[in-house]
């Protein structure tokens, strides 16, 4: 694992950035894993701004979702596939074709998850992966305790990341879905590179456990520590615990 300490946000955003557009200069029609959460929003800010000035032509490349709650109802605004068309595929200037994710309104959601693990597999395979982190280590949402060989489920939602994520939804913790999806840790580990951001005190402990701590299923994100070629980028607040 490569750990990469950068001096703020807006400079881990530019470095992933630059890597993702090193990669689609490599091969054009690469699948970039994204995240959700507000730690990866300057990836995508400075990788728009990389199509924008002509220094990478993103056309043909092809974006995935890590996860997505279960029961919004359709065009919910903080669904994670609203999220990822508005943050990263429209400002990218690529279609919805190009996009792919799981279905979080299916009826049948184990049916759902397979076809999602399989299509991801079908599809080639993720090239790159970025992930956030959460406070209690997860990723995706592979909260603690998760197996580390666990494909794309259904997963309840811990108290604790329903409280994180209930900005998203007015702070009001009523709103906030209990059940989602997320591509599994195994599914996330089958990914060619995996790109850790983390950034902000808040991010610290955990990241200490994920660099530092031993291979755990009680800190999903210590599961980089399997994989041949995984990233941690983090500002300097999010590594003052290493
Ligand atoms: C959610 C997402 C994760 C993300 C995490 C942290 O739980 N499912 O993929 O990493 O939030 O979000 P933030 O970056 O906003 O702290």
């Amino acid at each position: 694992m490569e750990v990469v300490i950068v001096p703020d946000a807006k400079a881990g955003g530019e470095l992933i950035a630059e890597a993702m557009a090193a990669l689609v200069r490599r091969k054009p029609d690469a699948l970039l894993g994204v995240a959700t959460g507000s730690t990866p929003l300057p990836v995508y800010e400075a990788l728009a701004a990389k199509v924008r000035g002509g220094e990478v032509d993103a056309s043909r490349a092809r974006i995935c979702q890590l996860d997505e709650y279960v029961g919004l109802p359709a065009g919910h605004p903080e669904s994670y596939r609203a999220v990822v068309l508005r943050e990263v595929v429209e400002p990218l200037g690529l279609s919805e074709a190009s996009f792919m994710g799981p279905d979080g309104s299916a009826e049948d959601i184990v049916a759902a998850c397979e076809a999602y693990d399989r299509a991801l597999a079908e599809a080639g395979g993720v090239d790159l992966q970025l992930l956030g982190i959460g406070t209690d280590g997860h990723i995706g949402f592979n909260e603690p305790c998760s197996s580390l060989a666990s494909r794309t489920r259904i997963k309840t939602l811990t108290e604790q990341t329903r409280v994180d994520n209930a900005r998203f939804f007015d702070d009001d913790m009523e709103q906030v879905p209990h059940h989602v999806i997320t591509q599994g840790i195994g599914t996330i580990l089958d990914a060619r590179h995996l790109v850790l951001l983390a950034t902000g005190e808040g991010k610290a402990e955990a990241v200490a456990q994920t660099v530092e701590g031993p291979l755990s299923a009680l800190v999903p994100a210590s599961a980089l520590q399997l994989h041949g070629h995984a990233t941690v980028v983090v500002d300097e607040a999010a590594a003052s615990k290493l």
